[in-house]
């Protein structure tokens, strides 16, 4: 099953598929995390984004499309992944299908912005693996480390309120066009982001498996 997670930046994607690989068996695939991954190793793909994503823009297409291509041609992707914030235009979204990739669903998990601002501004990940939590919503079991790795867990510079509101506006502009590319397509099922993580765990379930 290939499938894709829609949403505004902090609207839980990321918990999400970590949630729903695990119940599926298939790797969740996040470019932030991967392009994080490349700033922290200091490669010229991460020096390159790093300007992009500190200031809340996109990284231009050719770059990711490049990164996610890579990405999805490995081992453990064959049986299917989820991506999490891939494809964010529509140019990322025809360069998939020219890979070849078939997309089964994409679900578009909605949360109003108040929400959002508040999830950010909690929000604490793991330098080691990249796990998100909330200080208040899914704290870990130990003060500042991750449960998974035993990493230290830290704000993301991107997280500041003024670079939130900056990726909002990203989203709305450039993503949220994607909606109607993937209704028209008959692909597209809508979540209700929930207070509890483990009630949109239930919702996103079963839209991955509801026919449409
Ligand atoms: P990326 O890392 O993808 O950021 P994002 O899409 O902005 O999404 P987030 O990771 O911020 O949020 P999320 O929806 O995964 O929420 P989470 O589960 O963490 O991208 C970062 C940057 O990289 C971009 O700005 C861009 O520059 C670049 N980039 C990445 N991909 C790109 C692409 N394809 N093209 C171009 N550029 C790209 O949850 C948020 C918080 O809320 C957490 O603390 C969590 O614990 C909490 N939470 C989650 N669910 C709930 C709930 N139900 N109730 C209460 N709290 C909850």
């Amino acid at each position: 099953m290939n499938l894709i997670f829609l949403g505004a930046p902090g609207a839980g994607k990321g918990t999400q598929a970590e949630i729903v690989c695990e119940k599926l068996g298939i790797p969740a695939i996040s470019t932030g995390n991967m392009l994080r991954e490349a700033v922290k190793q200091g490669t010229p793909a991460g020096l390159a984004a790093k300007e992009y994503m500190d200031r809340g823009d996109l990284v231009p297409d050719e770059a990711v499309i490049g990164i996610l291509k890579e990405r999805i041609a490995q081992d453990d992707a064959k049986n299917g992944f989820i991506l999490d914030g891939f494809p964010r235009t529509v140019a990322q979204a025809e360069a998939l299908e020219q890979m070849g990739v078939v997309i089964d669903r994409v679900v578009e998990i909605r949360v109003p912005d108040e929400k959002i601002i508040k999830r950010m501004s909690g929000r604490r990940v793991c330098e080691g693996c990249g796990s998100s939590y909330h200080i208040q919503y899914n704290p870990p079991a130990e003060e500042g480390k991750c449960d998974k790795c035993g990493g230290n867990l830290v704000q993301r510079v991107d997280d500041k309120p003024e670079t939130v509101l900056s990726r909002l506006q990203t989203y709305r502009e450039k993503t949220e066009p994607l909606k109607d590319y993937y209704c028209k397509k008959h692909k597209l099922i809508s979540v209700e982001g929930q207070e509890e993580i483990a009630d949109t765990a239930k919702l996103t379930m079963a839209a991955v498996t509801a026919r449409i």
